[in-house]
């Protein structure tokens, strides 16, 4: 697949079938997520494949959680709406988790290491267009706290859980989300 055609076809994919993902597809999409830039080459990264159905139940409690918080805090009636059995139905959570301690230069900048987060958003979109160009569902997952993700994970504090990637064959076409025109976004300084 082309891959403006990728880019413009992938879509974030919330109902999947239970079928399971053939093991050399999720290692063409882990591959995939490697070749994505990062500051100094560090790739801030590490993959966690998650297919044990006890992990994926915590996962669902935590995402539950939050967004029953967020609910809460924000007032936002859709989100009340807002169905998350997906979390439950994916046969793959790809987690991917980020280190703050590979970030380049902006590791001693005013704002911090954000570099790394950056990168691992970098693989992310990689995965996303991969799992689409091989004909799967994939959603970019963020509904959870650092804390009780790692907690479920098993990652050390240093390390970051930026994204849960929920990967399957898709149940259904989803439906496409518009954009604004890019000209709305673009300013030049010629
Ligand atoms: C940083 C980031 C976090 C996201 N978190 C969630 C999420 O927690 N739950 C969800 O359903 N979608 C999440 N998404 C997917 C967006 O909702 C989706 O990309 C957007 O609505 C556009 O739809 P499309 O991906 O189908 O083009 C996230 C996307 C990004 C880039």
């Amino acid at each position: 697949m082309d891959v403006f055609t990728a880019m413009k076809e992938r879509r974030s994919c919330r109902s999947f079938l239970p079928e399971p993902v053939d093991e050399d597809m999720i290692e063409k999409i882990l591959k995939a997520a490697a070749w994505a830039p990062s500051p100094l080459n560090m790739q801030p990264w590490e993959f966690i494949v998650i297919t044990n159905s006890e992990v994926r139940t915590k996962i669902f409690a935590e995402s539950v959680r939050c967004k029953e918080w967020a609910l809460e805090k924000s007032g936002w009636k859709w989100l009340g709406g807002y169905k998350i059995d997906f979390v439950k139905s994916a046969p793959v959570i790809i987690a991917v988790i980020g280190d703050s301690k590979k970030s380049g230069v902006d590791m001693f900048m005013e704002e911090g290491s954000t570099g790394y987060q950056h990168a691992c958003a970098a693989a992310i979109q990689n995965m996303l267009l991969a799992a689409h160009a091989l004909g799967l569902g994939a959603l970019w997952f963020t509904f959870f706290d650092k804390n009780p993700m790692r907690e479920i994970l098993d990652i050390d504090e240093k390390k970051t859980p930026v994204a849960l990637i929920c990967l399957g064959t898709p149940d259904g076409k989803p439906t496409a989300m518009p954009r604004k025109d890019v000209k709305e976004k673009t300013s030049y300084m010629r």
